[in-house]
């Protein structure tokens, strides 16, 4: 490690994924693109340098959430627009510079590590059925010639399969004695990078081309290519899942985004989404349900049932139409049709169907502390803040507004009022 430097290039405005936010943003399994190729450069290198220029504060501001020590440069995009251009005025502390596409969230470390191969350049090559929205690689009596644009390739390149993948290795003196020589001849009026492989060539350097396949290089260009690409890291990050024992049922169907954690023998069912920084240990996760920066420990939810951020549930069961926000959970069921935000609630305690925590009044939000074995009736109001002692019981129908004692029954229906015949009257009288 460190003994090499990377360059992800990430200016590029992105304009054929038709959209106001920078391509590098476009997220795949919950993080932006970028935030992979940083998260995997880091693992090679210590002198890592991002070029921006698109909204540069915008994505600078994002990947600051995630890393530090990065370098963020701004490309001098007016005057030396195109890949090659992202790259003049950057000096590599290390003899060997990785240059990164940040639009390949697939990459992974282990992959940029088969580069350490000695050569002035070491390019990536794709063997593909159809080579459409890449470079094209030319090869003449078996070494690599040059490498062309689709936008300036004639019929006859066009034609060619192999794919120039998009990453290379330089040695660091090539890279900075030959950039100053690209120019912009082309159907872009772009200074491109790639046209330094013909430079090396004509110039007899050694060039290695190393081939690497879609599933790691793909490039995403399009929100076609961003949704093929969301499925290959899915696939990969299930995969990893189901190998640690993890059961799944339709494993397409669920969503798993990048930072979640499983443990133990939890079992997803069919179209779960489990988002941000969940952590499910030891739990069933059933049909259709959606679990959002929460933490799941020997519970069963759903199936439809909502837990959203800051949730925290234990030994708990909750049930289909069971929406949870910020609730601490330990030893509680809530079957059906419930709001429970804003809570604490205690082991043995039960929640009966349509029970609504109301922790806002419009500018507010408070809390609802619930105690140990207290029995909450169907359909209850419980207006926060307000608390319920252990061992007490609130009768089906009841608004809550203020604390409930231990010991207490806590009932606010109204008398029972039952009028003989009233219906017969009623309808009679209209009539
Ligand atoms: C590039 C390659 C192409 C290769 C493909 C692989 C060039 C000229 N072409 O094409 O041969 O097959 O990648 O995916 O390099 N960028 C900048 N500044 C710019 C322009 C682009 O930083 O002025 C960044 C973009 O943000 C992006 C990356 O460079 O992350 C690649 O740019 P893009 O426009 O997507 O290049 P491709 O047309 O895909
Ligand atoms: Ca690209």
């Amino acid at each position: 490690m460190n003994n090499k430097s990377i360059i992800i290039l990430a200016a590029g405005a992105g304009t054929r994924m038709k959209s106001t936010t920078p391509k590098v943003l476009h997220k795949i399994s919950g993080k932006a693109m970028l935030y992979y190729s940083i998260k995997e450069a880091l693992k090679l290198s210590d002198d890592i340098t991002v070029v921006l220029y698109h909204q540069a504060s915008r994505v600078q501001e994002q990947m600051q959430k995630h890393f530090e020590g990065i370098n963020y440069v701004i490309q001098d995009h007016e005057n030396y627009p195109g890949t090659g251009g992202a790259v003049m005025g950057i000096k590599p502390k290390y003899e060997k510079v990785l240059v990164l596409n940040g639009d390949m969230p697939l990459i992974q470390a282990g992959e940029l590590k088969k580069f350490d191969i000695e050569a002035t350049i070491v390019m990536s090559v794709l063997e593909l059925d159809s080579a459409d929205g890449y470079g094209r690689v030319i090869i003449e009596n078996g070494n690599v010639k040059k490498i062309v644009e689709q936008k300036d390739a004639n019929e006859q390149e066009l034609a060619v399969t192999i794919a120039n993948a998009g990453i290379y290795q330089f040695e660091t003196n090539f890279l900075l004695e030959n950039l100053p020589k690209l120019s912009n001849d082309n159907a872009q009026k772009e200074y491109y990078i790639t046209d330094l492989i013909e430079m090396a060539i004509n110039e007899g350097k050694v060039l290695k081309p190393l081939t690497v396949n879609e599933e790691n290089f793909k490039g995403v260009n399009s929100k076609v290519e961003l949704a093929d690409a969301e499925v290959i890291h899915q696939n990969r990050i299930k995969n990893e899942f189901l190998k640690e024992g993890v059961i799944m049922r339709l494993p397409d169907t669920i969503y798993i985004e990048e930072g979640v954690e499983i443990q133990g023998e939890s079992i997803l069912e069919n179209g779960v989404s489990l988002l941000g920084n969940s952590k499910i240990i030891n739990s069933h996760i059933k049909t259709n349900s959606v679990v959002e920066d929460s933490i799941i420990k020997d519970s069963d939810i759903g199936p439809m049932a909502r837990v959203r951020p800051g949730s925290d549930l234990n030994k708990t069961h909750i049930g289909n139409f069971v929406e949870t926000k910020k609730a601490l959970l330990n030893g509680v069921k809530a079957g059906h049709l419930t709001y429970l935000g804003d809570c604490e609630i205690d082991e043995g305690t039960n929640i009966g169907c349509g029970t609504i925590t109301c922790n806002y009044d419009g500018i507010n939000k408070y809390k609802t502390i619930i105690g140990k074995n207290v029995f909450v009736g169907s359909d209850t109001q419980l207006i926060a803040p307000v608390t319920l002692e252990d061992n007490t019981m609130i009768g089906a129908g009841s608004t809550v507004t203020s604390d409930v004692k231990d010991g207490q029954l806590y009932t606010t229906r109204a008398k029972k009022r039952a009028v003989e015949g009233y219906f017969y009257k009623h309808f009679e009288n209209k009539k």
